[in-house]
């Protein structure tokens, strides 16, 4: 299975890019799955379904799956609870209560919980579909989290040894009161299995085999500046870019003084981003008249992305 992750600044047009490449990747028959995390649900509106967390089937080959980061927080919240009520004596679990309310309200908290109900999309969908479409790549923040699995590395271990050590107590005294009740380990059993499941996602995100990023931007000064250091940041944590897509760029047929201006100071932007970013593939897709809705009128921006994507390069 193939990830592949559409980011970049606000409005710029990674929905409606993230719902092109799906669609482009349906229609040269590989079944894809295209995963919003948007709470305004703007690519079920883009592709005029009612989307939903269970995937929902658009046409032949394409489905889309709608997180809803804020019940994925709740849900999220909620188990980790219960993971450390596991871990820490009754007399404690107000207090824990307490700590995860806080953190639950703490700036990170969502994307936390929007990181984890990503790595879940992954494992789940991987056997069902060829492809994954993310709209909207990670942040920094979540980006932070994959490093993650190395320091639950160090922390399970920990915790395993002195796990270790009561459990052969319990042991040796139910022996002792002659009951063999082998006192299980869900919470080292939990632990272990976050632990994996982050460390499998991060692998495959580190692989450009796999995993391919893209970044949306327009010809504007602020979207060249952010995508540049949104870009640095993936690199610094050895994420793959693929390419850039600069979307909204003014098509030669459109006229008049007002738009001649306006063209000569994105022939400026389109210079500098081509000097910004040498080396990395860029795919032009130009202003539609209008708005884009519906499958038909992504068409022509699903072909221009599939052939800068594969055909050129
Ligand atoms: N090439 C284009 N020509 C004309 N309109 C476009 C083009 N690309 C995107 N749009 C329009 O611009 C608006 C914003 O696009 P889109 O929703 O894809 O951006 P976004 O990056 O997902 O925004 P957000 O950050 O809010 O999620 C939409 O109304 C979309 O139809
Ligand atoms: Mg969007």
């Amino acid at each position: 299975m193939r990830l592949a992750f559409f980011g970049g600044k606000g409005g710029v047009g990674k929905t409606t890019c993230s719902a092109a490449f799906a669609l482009a990747l349906a229609e040269k028959g590989y079944r894809t799955l295209l995963v919003s995390t948007d709470p305004a649900h703007s690519t079920g509106d883009l592709l005029e379904v009612t989307g939903g967390e269970q995937p929902v089937n658009v046409k032949e080959n394409l489905w889309l799956k709608e997180i809803d980061a804020e019940a994925a927080s709740d849900r999220y919240i909620r188990e980790v609870k219960q993971q450390l009520q596991g871990l820490t004596a009754p007399g404690l679990w107000k207090e824990v209560e307490r700590q995860m309310d806080f953190a639950a309200a703490s700036p990170g908290a969502e994307e936390a919980a929007q990181f984890d109900e990503m790595v879940g999309t992954i494992l789940e969908a991987d056997g069902s579909y060829d492809h994954l479409v993310f709209d909207t790549a990670p942040t920094g923040h979540t980006l932070r989290l994959m490093s993650l699995p190395e320091l639950m590395g160090v922390w399970i271990e920990g915790m395993i040894a002195r796990r270790k050590k009561t459990q052969d107590l319990n042991r040796m005294l139910s022996n002792i009161a002659g009951t063999d009740v082998e006192p299980e380990d869900r919470v080292y059993e939990i632990l272990q299995r976050r632990k994996n499941r982050f460390a499998a996602v991060r692998e495959a995100l580190h692989n450009p085999d796999v995993t391919s990023f893209y970044f949306v931007l327009n010809p504007e000064r602020l979207s060249i500046v952010e995508t540049e250091k949104a870009m640095n940041l993936l690199h610094k944590y050895g994420v793959p870019v693929k390419g850039i897509v600069v979307n909204r760029v003014l098509p030669k047929e459109a006229d008049g003084v007002f738009i001649a201006k306006r063209r000569e100071q994105e022939r400026a932007y389109v210079k500098n981003i081509a000097e910004r970013f040498q080396g990395i593939s860029k795919i032009y897709i130009p202003m539609k008249p209008t708005d884009i809705r519906g499958l038909d009128s992504l068409r022509a921006i699903s072909e221009l992305l599939w052939e800068g994507m594969f055909n050129k390069r």
